[in-house]
C-alpha cells in the first residue's frame, strides 16, 4: 500500500496530505491535460489515477494498465472513460455526484435567465456605443414567469432546476427513460411529458441527461424543428447531446429564438465555428460546476474514491459497483 502509485492529471482546487500517507503522488503540472501517449506511459506503472474529464481513459489506456486498481473521476459525468472495459477488468470507476447539482442548477438558471432577458447582447450594445436613449421596444425578450419549462433529463440536477423554476411561477414539464413517484411529481410541481409533446410546448428546454449512446446528438434537424420558434434552449449537461450544425441552423434561420450552452461538441470550441457568429446564442466554457467550494468537494470526494480503491474497499461513490458482485459471486 505505501508503494501505491497515483497518477492526478491536473492540479485539484485540495490539498493532497491525506492520499500522500498512503501513495507516491503526481501531479500533471500543465495547465492543458496531458497527451493521450503521457497517459498512456502513466497507465502502465500506476495503482491509481485521479482524472477530468478532459482525459479520454479507452480500452487500450485501461488495458495496458496491468496495476490499476482505481478510476477515480473528479466529475458526475464519466462519458470520457471506457466503463465497459474497466469492469471487465474489475477496476473500480469512482464519479462525484451531489456535490455539484446546486452549483450546476445555479448555472443552468443563470443562463436560462440571461438569454431570455439577453443580458449577453445587452452589455455588448452598451460596449459598442449603441445605447443612446430608453427605447419601448430595446432588446425585448420573453417573460419567465407563467412560461413552460421542459427539463429533459430528471435526475439530480434536472430536480434541482425544477425547484428553481417553481419559484419563478413556470409551468414544469419533465421526460426522463422513467416517470418519478407521484410524490416527487407533487412536490415539485411537475407533470411528464414524452420528448416530442415536450419539444412542441416549452418555451424553455433545459438537459440534464448523460451524453451515452442513446443521447448522442438527441437534439438534431428534426427536433429544431419541433420546437416552438419562440423557444429558447439550454444545455449545461455535455455538448454532444446536440448536433451543433443543427443548433447553427436553427439559430441562423430563427427555427428557435435562442440558446444558452455551457458545454460544447468538441471542447474548446473551435475558433472558426460559426456558433461564434450568431447573436442568439450565449456561449460559456463548461463552468456548471465551477464554485469554489464545489470543486473543492468535487476533489475531495475524488481523492476518498481513490483512497478506497487504492485500500481494495468499496468506492464510497461508484458508477459501475458490478465489479464488486462479480468479486462476491466467486
Ligand atoms: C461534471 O461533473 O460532469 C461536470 O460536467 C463538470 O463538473
Amino acid at each position: 500500500m505505501p508503494y501505491s502509485k497515483v497518477f492526478i492529471t491536473r492540479r485539484l482546487p485540495t490539498q493532497l496530505h491525506r492520499l500522500e500517507e498512503v501513495a507516491n503522488v503526481e501531479v500533471w503540472p500543465e495547465r492543458q491535460a496531458p497527451p493521450y501517449e503521457v497517459l498512456l506511459e502513466k497507465a502502465k506503472e500506476i495503482d491509481g489515477l485521479l482524472c477530468l474529464l478532459t482525459d479520454q481513459i479507452d480500452q487500450q489506456l485501461i488495458e495496458v494498465s496491468k496495476s490499476l486498481k482505481v478510476i477515480s473521476q473528479m466529475a458526475v459525468g464519466f462519458d470520457n472513460i471506457d466503463i465497459l472495459t474497466a469492469t471487465a477488468r474489475r477496476i473500480p470507476v469512482g464519479n462525484t455526484p451531489g456535490v455539484l447539482t446546486d452549483a450546476t442548477a445555479d448555472l443552468t438558471w443563470a443562463l436560462l435567465m440571461a438569454a431570455a432577458r439577453r443580458v449577453v447582447e445587452a452589455d455588448r450594445f452598451v460596449r459598442s456605443h449603441l445605447w443612446q436613449t430608453w427605447e419601448p421596444d430595446l432588446l425585448l425578450g420573453p417573460d419567465i414567469a407563467g412560461a413552460t419549462l421542459g427539463i429533459v433529463g430528471f435526475g439530480r440536477i434536472g430536480q434541482a432546476v425544477a425547484r428553481r423554476a417553481k419559484g419563478f411561477n413556470m409551468r414544469i414539464i419533465y421526460t426522463s427513460k422513467h416517470k418519478c413517484k407521484p410524490e416527487l411529481e407533487q412536490s415539485l410541481g411537475v407533470e411528464f411529458a414524452n420528448f416530442v409533446s415536450l419539444l412542441q410546448t416549452s418555451d424553455f428546454v433545459t438537459i440534464h441527461t448523460p451524453l451515452s449512446a442513446e443521447t448522442y446528438h438527441l437534439f438534431g434537424e428534426a427536433e429544431f424543428a419541433l420546437m416552438k420558434q419562440s423557444a429558447i434552449l439550454i444545455n449545461t449537461a455535455r455538448g454532444a447531446i446536440v448536433d451543433p450544425d443543427a443548433l447553427y441552423q436553427a439559430l441562423r434561420t430563427g427555427e428557435i429564438a435562442g440558446a444558452a450552452i455551457d458545454v460544447t461538441e468538441p471542447e474548446p470550441i473551435p475558433t472558426d465555428s460559426p456558433l461564434l457568429t450568431v447573436d442568439n446564442l450565449i456561449i460559456i466554457p463548461h463552468i456548471g460546476s465551477a464554485s469554489r467550494p464545489t470543486r473543492e468537494k468535487m476533489a475531495n470526494m475524488a481523492i476518498d474514491n481513490l483512497i478506497a480503491g487504492l485500500r481494495g474497499e468499496r468506492l464510497p461513490n461508484c458508477v459501475n459497483p458490478e465489479v464488486y458482485d462479480v468479486v462476491d459471486d466467486k
